[in-house]
C-alpha cells in the first residue's frame, strides 16, 4: 500500500504558458517519513495542492492512501490527511488556543475533549505559557509550531509538510523533527516533507523523490543514492549531480 502515489502529473496554471509540472510520476510506501525535494519553482507546493485537491491536475492520476481523485475527494481524505503549509495559515489576532479550536472545530471536534488535547499539545510542542496570547505576536518558531498543531488534531494517518523547518532557530528545528521522529515511530504516522536543508532531509527521511522542473529526477534511500554516486559524500551532492547547478527563477 502507498501513502503517496502519482502518475504522470500534468499542471498548467491558468494565465501560464509554461508547464509546472510536466509528467511527474513517485509513489512512496505507508508509515515511512518520505522528503520531496528540488530547486525553487521545481513543482513541490503546486503537488501538495494538488494531493491536498486544492488545485485541480490538468491530467495524471493521484491516490492518497489509497483513495484515487474522484468525486468526493476531498471530503474523503479529510479525516486522513493533516496539512502544514508553506505560508503559516494561523489568524494573528486570535491566540494559539483560539486558533486551535477553531481547526478542531472544522474537523467536528468542540468541549472538553478537544480543549484539553490542545493544552495537551501545546505543552509538548513548548507553548504552554503562550496558549493564550495573540499568534501575531508570536516568532517564527512558535508560528510553525502551532501551525503544526493546527495539522494533526484530527490525528490524521497521513501527514504533509511544506518547508516546516523554513525560517526557525536551531532549538524550534531540532523540537520539531526529533517530534516528526516519534510521531512516525509511535503511532505509524505516514509523514511527507519538503525542505531545501538537505543534510536534514538525509537524515530525517527514508526515501526521498528529487524533482525538477516538473519532473522526478529520482528516487531513493539517500544513503542509497550517495553510494550508488563514488563522487557524492552527501544528499546534497547528489541533488547537485541530478540538478546542475543553474540558478532558478
Ligand atoms: N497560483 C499560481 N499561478 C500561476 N503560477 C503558479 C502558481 N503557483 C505556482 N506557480 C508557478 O509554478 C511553478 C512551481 O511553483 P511551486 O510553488 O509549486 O514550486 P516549489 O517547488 O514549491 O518552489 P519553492 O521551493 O520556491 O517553494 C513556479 O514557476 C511558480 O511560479
Ligand atoms: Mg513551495
Amino acid at each position: 500500500m502507498y501513502s503517496i502515489a502519482v502518475q504522470d502529473l500534468h499542471k498548467t496554471y491558468n494565465g501560464s504558458l509554461e508547464p509546472t509540472l510536466k509528467g511527474l510520476s513517485f509513489a512512496f510506501p505507508t508509515g515511512k517519513i518520505v522528503g520531496l525535494l528540488g530547486p525553487n519553482g521545481a513543482g513541490k507546493t503546486t503537488t501538495i495542492s494538488i494531493l491536498c485537491g486544492l488545485v485541480k491536475a490538468g491530467k495524471g492520476s493521484v491516490q492518497v492512501l489509497g483513495i484515487p481523485q474522484e468525486a468526493n475527494y476531498r471530503e474523503r481524505i479529510k479525516r486522513a490527511l493533516g496539512v502544514v503549509p508553506q505560508q503559516i495559515a494561523l489568524f494573528p489576532q486570535l491566540t494559539a488556543f483560539e486558533n486551535l479550536e477553531y481547526f478542531g472545530n472544522l474537523y467536528g471536534f468542540k468541549g472538553p475533549a478537544l480543549k484539553t488535547q490542545i493544552l495537551a499539545l501545546l505543552e509538548q510542542f513548548g507553548l504552554e505559557k503562550a496558549a493564550h496570547k495573540e499568534t501575531g505576536k508570536f516568532s517564527g518558531g512558535m508560528k510553525r509550531r502551532t501551525n503544526i498543531i493546527a495539522a494533526i488534531l484530527h490525528r490524521p494517518r497521513l501527514l504533509i509538510l511544506d518547508e516546516p523547518t523554513a525560517g526557525v532557530d536551531v532549538q524550534s528545528r531540532s523540537m520539531i523533527l526529533q517530534f516528526l521522529r516519534d510521531y512516525n515511530r509511535s503511532e505509524g504516522v505516514s509523514i511527507l516533507y519538503t525542505s531545501h536543508l538537505l543534510e536534514e532531509a538525509q537524515h530525517l527521511c527514508e526515501d526521498v523523490v528529487i524533482m525538477d522542473d516538473g519532473r522526478q529526477v529520482v528516487q531513493g534511500n539517500p544513503a542509497a543514492l550517495i553510494n550508488a554516486l563514488p563522487a557524492c559524500r552527501n544528499l546534497e551532492d547528489v541533488f547537485l549531480h541530478f540538478t546542475g547547478s543553474k540558478l532558478r527563477d
